[in-house]
């Protein structure tokens, strides 16, 4: 049986490999491994439950660049160590649906997957950040199996509505034109913005909510 072993043990046994493509290749297993688990629920919701709450999935690995720069930022070693230890979004995967209840529906399936550990949870959602930005996180734990080892590696898992993701985006984008030095009534413009993105998420899912209530008295279901 493969022994479970830390990404820097793996790494340290294997002296004579590139540290920093050893550990890229396992965080890339680690996101390929929670898309797929994404799929597969998405598939079941769809076909057993004839629900659809995914309404589009992205994922993506950090680049070098950027995880030097985060290191940088925060103090660290520029090193395979420093980066693992510190650094939880190096795998991401981001869940768009619908409605908010979906939101927290999804990160409910997700957690009670076996063989996956929730270290963490942000809800920015029922507590959003100043800035406005929506969006619940989980770091999550998954096992990678490899030839002679599992390796238990992050993967930063974000779900948001697609109201949100809008938001999220464009302030993303102003964000990066203005290098964090917008103009001050970007910033409140985009408050306004979540508000108004907030109430409409909510309104929508209301009427999401009737409507279904509808179909159930007409099915007789309800
Ligand atoms: P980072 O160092 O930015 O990764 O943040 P963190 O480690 O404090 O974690 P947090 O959960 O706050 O943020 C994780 C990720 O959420 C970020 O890398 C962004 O992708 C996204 N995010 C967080 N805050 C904002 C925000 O104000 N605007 C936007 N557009 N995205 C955000
Ligand atoms: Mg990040």
């Amino acid at each position: 049986m493969a022994v479970e072993m830390t990404m820097q043990e793996y790494i340290h046994k294997r002296p004579e490999k590139d540290s920093f493509e050893l550990t890229m290749f396992i965080y890339e297993a680690a996101l390929m491994q929670m898309k797929s688990r994404v799929e597969v629920l998405n598939n079941e919701l769809n076909h057993v439950y004839s629900y659809n709450p995914i309404e589009y999935v992205k994922y993506r690995l950090k680049t070098p660049e950027s995880i030097i720069k985060k290191l940088r930022k925060n103090g660290h070693n520029i090193g395979v160590d420093d980066m693992v230890e510190h650094i939880s979004d190096i795998a991401g995967i981001r869940i768009t649906c619908s409605f908010f209840s979906e939101v927290y529906f999804l990160a409910d399936m997700i957690a009670r997957q076996d063989n996956l550990k929730v270290l963490s949870i942000k809800d920015y959602i029922s507590r959003p950040k100043e800035s406005g930005y929506m969006s619940y996180h989980m770091i999550l734990l998954l096992p990678v199996a490899l030839a002679d080892a599992v390796v238990p590696t992050k993967v930063e898992l974000q779900i948001r509505t697609m109201a949100m993701d809008f938001w999220a985006s464009l302030e993303h984008k102003i964000y990066y034109k203005y290098e964090g030095n917008a103009p001050g009534y970007f910033g409140r413009e985009l408050q306004e913005c979540a508000s108004i993105i907030s109430k409409l998420d909510t309104k929508m899912m209301s009427l999401n909510e009737a409507m279904k209530k509808a179909d159930g008295v007409k099915k007789g279901t309800y």
